[in-house]
């Protein structure tokens, strides 16, 4: 099987960190084409910092990155670091990376990367705030329309909201981009909160990674733990009765859909996103009604296989 053509954007993050960790360690599976940075769950150096870190400890200094854009379309940056601690890998050492990012920033690098490729052929995963994608698809409309597809991490439907009682934090940070993004004509997988809190990184599978006793392992388990002692009031485990057990792994469930789409059930949908209410800002309308919708615009995903994901981690980690 031919290696994935793969960019990924990100904004580590603890489980971005887990998602990269994760795609360095897939090699023989995933050709990182790149890796573009955003702000988000801390601020652009803070992000672009995190990733070059990550790449480093996973040895991985083949794979070029660059930074994207320092602030949301019209909006003011909204820094999730309750969720992920201040530098933004929760408590593990930021220390600086020996390299840096390149000097093209993500937007000129996407445009390039994909105009040079042939079509439907390089898949972007995206696991932040769509910041970056707008501009791209603002910037060369038809150059993003060459992708084969956009995985995303964003956006709730049943579970509600995690950063407000009604919006996930990515769709959140920019929803305007979100919007340019789901209306933009590109093959989209979305991956909400429906799918991610289905996928929790219980105490007993940081430990089966951490006994991997690799470099990324390691790296990996530190973030699982930091996020699995986050206070109760900041994690929402849906169902009172039976509370979950486990932080969610959000962004990996991306990498995972191109390592193993077998492990995820997908509706076709249309996604609509809330960009002028201050209540619901970033709510994601998701309808499944095609005589309600008109045209679908994304694929919904709707159920995980939480023991394919781990499993996968297992794997590319060891
Ligand atoms: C998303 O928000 C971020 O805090 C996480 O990294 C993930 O991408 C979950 O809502
Ligand atoms: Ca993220």
């Amino acid at each position: 099987m031919n290696p994935i053509p793969l960019i990924l954007d990100c904004d580590p993050g603890v489980d971005d960190a887990v998602a990269l960790a994760l795609a360095f360690g897939a090699r023989e599976r995933l050709e990182l084409l790149g890796i573009t940075t955003t702000a988000g769950n801390v601020d652009l150096a803070k992000t672009t910092r995190n990733a070059c870190l990550i790449r480093q400890i996973m040895g991985r200094e083949d794979v070029p990155i660059h930074a994207g854009l320092a602030k949301p379309l019209s909006r003011d940056p909204i820094i999730a670091d309750d969720f992920h601690g201040p530098e933004g890998l929760g408590d593990y050492p930021a220390s600086p990376p020996s390299l840096g990012p390149q000097s093209t920033d993500a937007v000129s690098f996407l445009i390039q990367t994909i105009e040079t490729a042939p079509a439907n052929t390089i898949s972007l995963a995206v696991t932040g705030p769509l910041t970056n994608i707008a501009c791209l698809i603002q910037q060369a409309p038809a150059t993003a329309r060459r992708l084969r597809q956009i995985v995303l991490m964003g956006g709730a439907r049943r579970e509600g909201g995690n950063i407000t009682a009604s919006a996930e934090y990515n769709i959140y940070a920019d929803p305007e981009a979100a919007d340019i993004t789901f209306n933009s004509g590109c093959n989209i997988v979305a991956f909400g909160l429906d799918a991610t809190h289905q996928v929790r990184g219980t105490p007993a599978w940081v430990e089966a990674i951490a006994r991997l006793d690799t470099p990324g392992a390691k790296l990996v388990a530190e973030m699982l733990a930091f996020s699995n002692a986050l206070p109760a009031n900041l994690m929402d485990t849906s169902d009172p009765d039976q509370p979950a057990t486990g932080a969610p792994l959000h962004d990996p469930c991306v990498i995972a859909y191109l390592l193993a789409p077998e492990a995820f059930s997908l509706r076709p949908c249309r996604i609509e996103v809330e960009t002028t209410s201050t209540l619901t800002r970033g709510h994601t309308a998701v309808e499944f009604r095609k005589a309600v919708a008109g045209e679908f615009n994304a694929n919904w995903v709707w159920k995980a296989n939480p023991e394919a994901v781990l499993s996968l981690l297992l794997r590319y980690l060891a």
